[in-house]
Formats: structure tokens, sequence, C-alpha cells
């Protein structure tokens, strides 16, 4: 382990230079425009694979972007870890608001990361992480010490809902097999404060179309006479809460199971400071669902959010003009044992219920992912445990994270393993925002901590 060490140690700014080339490549997998670019960052995640000395490294078609495979099989007694991760990233917009371009990656100090971090679109979400385990993985090739056989699955359709991956998996299980799958897409409290994410929430991400008249109409002339849909759109997002905060679609809650007060408890006890809280999100105070404290609220309650809202005239100057149309991106996260499917279908038909006769409303399922939650007791969470134990020197705290990572239940399906998610970001790290950044601290502190966790699950297994 020491020589490991002791290679990552002398390769760590050839590291950082290499993960700065791949953060170049814009891959984004929302954006038509840059289909190229998302293939050509799979083509560059191969030639990092077999740098990194994986006997098997390539791109693989499926209906939509590739999926880089990679594997290095030491010996076929040792157990085998499957690392997933995706190499597409989300859209940058809004452009104005970054401090440098989201594809020209630059280090810069900030207060959380006193010894620099790297800006860039993706640094933290998810190529810092998904470079992390391709370094330590070369670092413990070339020193002749890799404990476990070594499988990689990359996709670049993670930020669109990964919908071509389970239908991969599927026709490769046997090329997939594994005795444990490995993530790191996920955070941690704080750098002196290590994690492992024991929950992650699903997701129903659906859209809604208002439809009033046959044509946009001027607002004098005819408003006032009409429904306008940007105003009915408006009243029934409003009438989606009540005044607690509960989410009011009929049934919505019926598959939810409560945690015990004992386990409340211990959720509760995770490091949370809201002063700093509303400090760093620049808010005079906080608003959620009653009765719940913000770590229940984003950790283990369901929410609805309205993700983006469309309609009349949003350019420059005014335009007096009655919409024809309006629309809003919903996501509702969900817990478990909330069926993503099933919720949305409520969701419609709630929706729907709430429309005056004067527009017609229809709703679009974008995309649907299940909650997950990993087992404590298991060895993959104890080896991963210990690990991080011994890098960061310090307790490691479960922790209930308000994202979705919805491959977890699909690999366990599939392959009949579980996911450990052990990410080293920082919720601050600005995820699918403007100026989106990845600490040097955890890039280099997950590159550390890797190989204890094969070292570690080698020898638990
Ligand atoms: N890595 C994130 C999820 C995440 C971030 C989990 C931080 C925990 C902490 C992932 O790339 C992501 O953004 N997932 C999407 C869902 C997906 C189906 C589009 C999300 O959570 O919005
Ligand atoms: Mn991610
Ligand atoms: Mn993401």
């Amino acid at each position: 382990m020491q020589t490991v060490q002791h290679y990552i140690t002398s390769n760590k700014q050839r590291y950082l230079d290499e993960l700065i080339e791949l953060l170049r490549i814009p891959s984004i997998s929302a954006d038509e425009q840059y289909k190229q670019d998302v293939q050509h960052t799979a083509e560059a995640v191969v030639e990092h694979l077999k740098k990194a000395g994986l006997d098997v490294a390539e791109v693989m078609p499926t209906a939509g972007f590739p999926i880089v495979f990679g594997q290095k099989i030491v010996d076929a007694n040792l157990p085998t870890v499957l690392v997933y991760a995706h190499y597409d990233v989300q859209p940058p917009d809004p452009l104005e608001l970054w401090e440098s371009g989201p594809f020209e990656p630059i280090i810069k100090k900030t207060t959380i990361h006193p010894d620099g971090a790297i800006f860039a679109r993706g640094a933290c979400d998810d190529k810092g992480q998904l470079f992390m385990h391709i370094k330590a993985v070369e670092a413990m090739i070339n020193q002749g010490s890799l404990p476990c056989n070594v499988k990689f699955i990359i996709e670049g359709e993670e930020e669109v809902g990964s919908k071509n991956l389970h239908t991969f998996v599927s026709a490769n299980r046997e090329r997939l097999a594994c005795d444990v799958v490995l993530v790191s897409d996920t955070s941690i409290i704080a750098n002196d404060t290590p994690s492992l994410t024991v929950s992650l929430r699903g997701l129903s991400y659906m859209e809604v179309f208002v439809t009033g008249p046959n044509r946009d109409l001027h607002s004098g002339v005819y408003g006032g006479a009409v429904a306008n849909p940007a105003t009915v759109l408006c009243e029934i997002i409003a009438k989606l809460h009540d005044e607690n905060r509960h989410i009011t679609i009929p049934a919505f809650y019926d598959d939810v199971i409560e945690l015990t007060t004992e386990q409340r408890e211990k959720l509760n006890e995770a490091p949370y400071n809201e002063e700093n809280y509303k400090t760093d999100l620049g808010v005079q105070a906080l608003l959620g669902e009653k009765n719940y404290t913000t770590l229940e609220r984003v950790g283990i309650r369901p929410t609805l959010e309205v993700n983006g809202i469309k309609g009349g005239y949003i350019g420059e100057g005014a335009k007096t003009v009655l919409p024809s149309k309006a629309s809003a991106k919903i996501s509702m996260r969900l817990v478990p044992n909330q069926d993503p499917d099933k919720i949305a279908e409520l969701f419609t038909k709630h929706i729907q219920s709430l429309a005056p006769a004067s527009v017609t409303v229809e709703a679009h399922k974008h995309s649907t992912g299940l909650y997950s939650r990993t087992p404590v007791d298991s060895i993959e969470y104890k080896a991963a445990e210990k690990a991080l134990q011994k890098t960061f020197d310090k307790e490691v705290i479960p922790a209930y994270e308000g994202g979705s990572i919805p491959i977890g239940p699909m690999f366990n399906a599939e392959l009949g393993v579980n996911t450990v998610f052990m990410g080293f970001g920082l919720s601050s790290d600005a995820l699918h925002s403007p100026n989106e950044h990845y600490g040097l601290f955890n890039f280099y502190k997950g590159i550390e901590t890797i190989p204890y966790f094969y070292q570690y699950y080698a020898e638990m297994k």
C-alpha cells in the first residue's frame, strides 16, 4: 500500500493536468449540438483506461450515447469491483454567471477550498470523481498491487435519465458480473467530516403544458375575456402544496415508509448549522414541510419543485400579449417505497382535475428513477467506512442525500449486488450551477482512499 500511495503522491500534478484536459470537452448530453463532443469524451475515457493499464477498454454503442467498458482481471478467485460513473455533464447555462469558461478549467482558491479547487462543468459531477477511480486503479496496477479484479461501466446519459443503461446491463450481465458496484458521484459532509451515502431519493420528472386560445392575443383586445394559460398554470402550481408545504396530490404519500423516531434522531445527529446554511444560500429564512428538520426535508421526505417555467413574452422590454400556451417542468423527489411511475400517474390525474374548462392541460413524463438505500451491515459498506476512517482519521457519518442516482436498485436487480456510494464532493461545489468546482483536497483524498477500499474489501470478502 505504501508504494501505491507513493506512486499517487509522485504523480499528483500529471493526474490534475490530465483531468483538466478531460474537462475541456463539452460532453453535454442534453444538447444535440454537442453530440460529437459527447462521443469524443467516451473515446478519451477509453484512452485513459488503457493508459491506466486495463486489459480491456472499449466504447460500446447503445441506442443513445455510448457506454465505456473496461476491465482488468487479476485472478478469477479474487472479488470483482464494478466502478460505475458518468462522463456526460449538465448544460452550463446560464453562461453569463460563470466567472470563467465552463470548459476552460482553472484552479482557484476559495474559503472552503484553501488548497484550491478546479472550476469547470463536470469538475465534481462527475468527471473529477470518475477520474479519481481511473487514477487509483492506475496506481494499483502500476505497483502490481491490485487486490481485486476491476471493471468499469461509464455512461454518457446519466444527466438525461440513463435511458439506455438498463437495456445495456441486461444484455451484458455476464461481462458485468461482479461482487459490488462502487460509485463516486455523491458528497461528504465537509472536508473534516467524512460521510458515506446510505440513502438517495428517487425522481419523477414531469412537464405540464397548458393550452388556451389558438394563438397569442392582444392583451388589451382580448384580456379579461379568455383564460390566460400562464395564469392558469400558476394557479395549478400554487395548489400543489398546502399551507404546511405538504403535497396535495391525492395518494401521493400512501406508500411512503416513515422512519422510526430512533432513526430520525440518528439522522439528525449529523452536523448541520442552520445559520451557515442560510448564509451560504443568501436567504433570510428557510421554508419547507412543517414538522421536519432541514436534514429530513432533503434526506427522507418527498418533494415537488418547479424546475422551469415558460410562457408569454420573455424578451427585452414590454410586449402586451396574452400567451396561447404556458408550460412548466416539475420534478418530484421520492423516498422509499414510492413508485416513480405511479407518482407520475397520480400527478397527471391531479393536475388535469385542477384544469378549468377554458384550457387543456397535458402532462409529459421526462424521466423517472428509483430511490436507493445501502445496507450498513454489508461488507462493502464496512470496507468503505474503514477506508474513509483510515484516510480522514475521523468517524464516518451515514448520510441521507437528496439527489438521485437511480442505478443502485437496477444493478441489484440485474447483477444481484449492492452499490456503495462513496463520493467526495461537497454540497457547496455548485453541481448543475454556474461555477461548478471540485476541491483539489477532495480529488486527491479520493484517489488516496479508493485503494484502501479495494484492500479492505478483499480482506473482508
Ligand atoms: N451526481 C448527481 C446526484 C447527486 C448529487 C447525488 C449530489 C447526491 C449528491 C447526479 O449526476 C444527478 O444529477 N442526478 C440527477 C438525476 C438524474 C436522473 C437526471 C438529479 O439528482 O437531479
Ligand atoms: Mn452525477
Ligand atoms: Mn448530475
